[in-house]
């Protein structure tokens, strides 16, 4: 699995601009399932048809990102937020142009070292030596996200935009070790422009009409230095959502993932997030209303370029979706 996270992480593909991630998703998925097809929005659509109720799997392809709004005389490039890009994060960090530019992220003089960081502050310095330079490789309007590389820590990993593509990792997975045998006629959706509001879930729930939906993506942690307190740590479990900034889980489903981790001792843990949500809050509102849920996997500086899980972590979700689907879903 982590060949294809490597392959995943290091793909560009900030909301809006997810074609790269799509087509890596496209080959590593289409030996496993039926069919596939890509909606007018661009997202991916893999179905393995079953006789059971419908089943709706959601995952993000898109990362957070920044797009460039302005470039002053000397080739310096301020830009805007693409999603939830924490300035703090950014300092120093290099950024990826679609067309394979890197740049680095500077700030003005700060009046007061303990002053926040402000995203107005910042700029992208590409070396380029003046305005015109800097117009022709990144002109305003192009979209960038995070360039870092892989790194494999052994049972943890350490990558740009796990949030979610280790979500779309899990769902190749899962679709993988099916191998077709199914219980529920089953849609495994690559979502795009969850980042910018949850775009892409809303048009292919809309479009798919699920009996039943999981989001699959990540969620924080409260296991590090004075973090905030939640009892979700990691290496420590499948997280199943409960409740987040933007919904409540079906609880029927919610027992139901409680009762299949518990039969087959799958390590699970019970996720409250007080900030951020899924793919899952647009699903549940779609035409008439679609009993949803998620499972998240646990990780640590969620948003910034160095996000880290933990492989037992995402096995753990991987054997729960898998149980989950090889019995008929109900709620
Ligand atoms: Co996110
Ligand atoms: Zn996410």
């Amino acid at each position: 699995m982590k060949r294809i996270i490597k392959k995943l992480t290091e793909t560009f593909g900030p909301s809006g601009y997810e074609k790269k991630v799509r087509d890596v998703i496209r080959e590593e998925i289409r030996d496993h399932v039926d069919s596939i097809k890509i909606d007018k929005l661009g997202n991916l659509i893999a179905h393995i048809k079953g006789q059971g109720p419908k089943v709706m799997l959601a995952a993000h392809m898109d990362e957070i990102g920044v797009v460039t709004s302005f470039i002053d005389k000397n080739g310096f490039i301020r830009f805007s937020n693409v999603g939830g890009f924490f300035p703090v994060h950014s300092l120093t960090s290099r950024i990826i142009f679609e067309n394979g530019r890197i740049g680095v992220i500077g700030e003005e003089r700060r009046k007061g070292m303990s002053d926040p960081v402000e995203m107005t502050k910042l700029y992208i310095d590409i070396g380029a030596k003046d305005k015109k330079e800097a117009e022709k490789l990144v002109p305003v309007g192009t979209f960038g996200c995070y360039e870092r590389k892989f790194e494999d820590l052994g049972k943890r990993i350490i990558a740009k935009a796990l949030d979610d593509r280790i979500g779309c990792a899990i769902l190749i997975e899962v679709a993988r070790k099916l191998k077709r045998k199914i219980k529920n006629d089953t849609y495994f959706v690559f979502t795009v422009q969850e980042e910018v509001g949850l775009k892409g879930a809303r048009t292919s729930a809309f479009r798919l009409n699920p009996d039943i939906a999981l989001a699959i993506d990540v969620t924080g942690t409260g296991d590090t230095p004075e973090a905030r307190k939640m009892a979700v740590n990691l290496g420590a479990g499948a997280a199943i959502k409960v409740k987040d900034r933007g919904m409540v889980c079906d609880p029927r489903i919610v027992k139901t993932l409680i009762n299949i981790a518990r039969r087959n001792k799958i390590p699970y843990q019970l996720e409250i997030l007080e900030m951020g949500t899924t793919d899952a809050t647009a699903i549940q509102l779609t035409r008439g209303g679609v009993p949803s849920a998620a499972v998240s996997i646990p990780s640590r500086y969620i948003h910034s370029a160095s996000e880290v899980v933990d492989m037992d972590d995402v096995g753990s979700v991987v054997n729960l979706i898998t149980k989950y689907l090889k019995n008929r879903a109900v709620v």
